[in-house]
């Protein structure tokens, strides 16, 4: 099973990707998490990326493409993936497409959390990241057991650079101009599929395993 998460920043992509691979055992690929991963281990992906990230503006699909197609190409995708991020622009779609094709293969749904802009800047202010093991969390809706404290491998909490406010409010610009087409993109192909995000995380989960059982 290969899954794509659309949705806005902030939407709930990364929470409901990590459920859809637990049950379903596929591996969740976060094109973000990869950059953030390189950003603390100071690598050179990672301060390249970095420099785009903290203004809320896309990596360029030069850097992307290369590590979302290295990634895909490993063993445990043979299976299928959840990507959480990516595609992120009709090229990078594109890119996915054709690299598919040459495996006779394709995408089998992609799944939109449709969440207002309204909604998104007040989630990310309380969200809490993770940045040894990617887990998020948020300081009203789904609080760590400790606090500051990630549940999952007991590092630091953080609020992530690219949460401030003003940085929220760029990357939700650059959603609407070369994230959204995607929507008609995956609409033409037949596989998209809206689901509410705005209500609780299970239900958004229950939304989503509807269309994947
Ligand atoms: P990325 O890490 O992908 O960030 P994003 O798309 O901005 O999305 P987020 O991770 O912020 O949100 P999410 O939808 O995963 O929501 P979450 O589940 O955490 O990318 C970061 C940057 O990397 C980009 O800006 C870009 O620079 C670069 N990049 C990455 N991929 C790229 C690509 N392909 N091409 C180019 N550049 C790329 O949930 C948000 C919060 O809400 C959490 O606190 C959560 O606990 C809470 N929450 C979740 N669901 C609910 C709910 N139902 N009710 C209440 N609260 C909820
Ligand atoms: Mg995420
Ligand atoms: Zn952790």
């Amino acid at each position: 099973m290969k899954i794509i998460m659309l949705g806005a920043p902030g939407a709930g992509k990364g929470t409901q990707a990590k459920m859809i691979a637990e049950k379903y055992s596929v591996p969740h690929i976060s094109t973000g998490d990869i950059f953030r991963a390189n950003i603390k281990n100071g690598t050179q992906l990672g301060m390249e990326a970095k420099k785009y990230m903290d203004q809320g503006l896309l990596v360029p699909d030069e850097l992307t493409v290369k590590i979302l197609l290295d990634r895909v190409a490993k063993e445990d995708c043979a299976g299928g993936y959840v990507l959480d991020g990516f595609p992120r622009t009709i090229p990078q779609a594109q890119v996915l497409d054709n690299a598919l094709k040459e495996l006779d293969d394709q995408i089998d749904f992609a799944i939109n959390v449709d969440v207002p802009d309204e909604n998104i800047v007040r989630r990310m202010g309380g969200r809490r990241a993770c940045l040894s093991c990617g887990a998020t969390y948020h300081i009203e809706h789904i609080p760590s057991k400790k606090e500051g404290v990630c549940d999952a491998c007991g590092k630091e909490l953080v609020l992530r650079d690219d949460d401030k406010p003003e940085t929220v409010k760029n990357r939700l610009d650059v959603y609407h101009q070369q994230t959204q087409p995607l929507i008609d993109f995956y609409e033409k192909k037949g596989i998209l599929r809206t689901v509410d995000g705005t209500v609780d995380m299970k239900d958004v989960f229950a939304a989503i395993t509807a269309i994947l059982d």
